[in-house]
């Protein structure tokens, strides 16, 4: 039997190098990745064994980006939630974040609750944006709630405790844009992911490559340990 795509996740990277190219400012290319993101998220919706697509949005450590980079980037992520939310309930997609969200401004954590409760009994795919996200703080976190509340620390007491744990294991991890690293991303839930490093740009990205990586995805042998 061939392998399922059933979680794909992405780290969305190149957009300030798009831009560069062009001669644009940087933030030109996030909002041509704002639109990538719709396109790939309705392909996903579309695809028949994709369940999950989480999309590496914002990490723990984009804060240190110049300010005015980091409010575009929240600016762009409350239009896009604001302007997609009919995209998201004609294609039947459920919103879903993980990440700490407190740090995001209280317009922005009411727009992203909202599109959450809107979209909530959605099935055909689940979006995952990661929003101040970073794994070692996630396993970190999870292990000290384990630990303060006297409970043993072991796989199955810290997958229960991981906000990313719900969404299931990743089968695919892509990374755009050229660089081959993981930088923090769903480190735990990647233990067995099939890995994809593509040169092409995060705004470049097309429904057809995922196609085409899904494609040699299903030609892969995954062993999980075993021979
Ligand atoms: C990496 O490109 C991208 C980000 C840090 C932000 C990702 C944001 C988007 C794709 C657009 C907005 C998202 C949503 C959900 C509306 P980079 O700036 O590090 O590119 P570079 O490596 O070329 O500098």
């Amino acid at each position: 039997m061939s392998n399922l795509a059933r979680h794909v996740a992405i780290i969305m990277d190149g957009n300030g190098r798009w831009a560069q190219e062009r001669g644009l400012k940087r933030v030109k290319g996030h909002e041509r990745g704002a639109e990538t993101v719709r396109s790939i998220t309705t392909f996903a919706s579309n695809h028949p064994e994709v369940e999950v697509l989480t999309l590496y949005a914002f990490s723990t450590e984009n804060w240190k980006r110049p300010k005015m980079e980091v409010d575009f980037l929240m600016r762009l992520l409350n239009r896009y939630l604001k302007n997609e939310t009919e995209t998201y309930i004609r294609h039947q997609i459920r919103f879903e974040t993980i990440g700490d969200l407190s740090r995001f401004s209280p317009a922005l954590q009411k727009q992203i609750a909202s599109m959450k409760e809107r979209t909530r009994d959605f099935k055909r795919l689940t979006q995952v944006l990661a929003l101040n996200y970073g794994s070692q703080d996630e396993i970190s976190r999870a292990a000290a709630r384990l630990c303060n509340e006297g409970r043993e620390i072991c796989v199955r007491t810290l997958e229960e405790e991981l906000e990313s744990a719900k969404f299931g294991p990743v089968d695919i991890l892509i990374r755009t844009g050229g660089d081959q690293r993981l930088s923090n991303f769903l480190l735990w839930q990647s233990a067995y992911a099939e890995l994809f490093f593509t040169h092409t740009l995060w705004p470049d990205f097309t429904p057809e490559e995922l196609e085409s990586i899904i494609g040699e995805f299903k030609r892969r042998t995954r062993r999980f340990g075993g021979i």
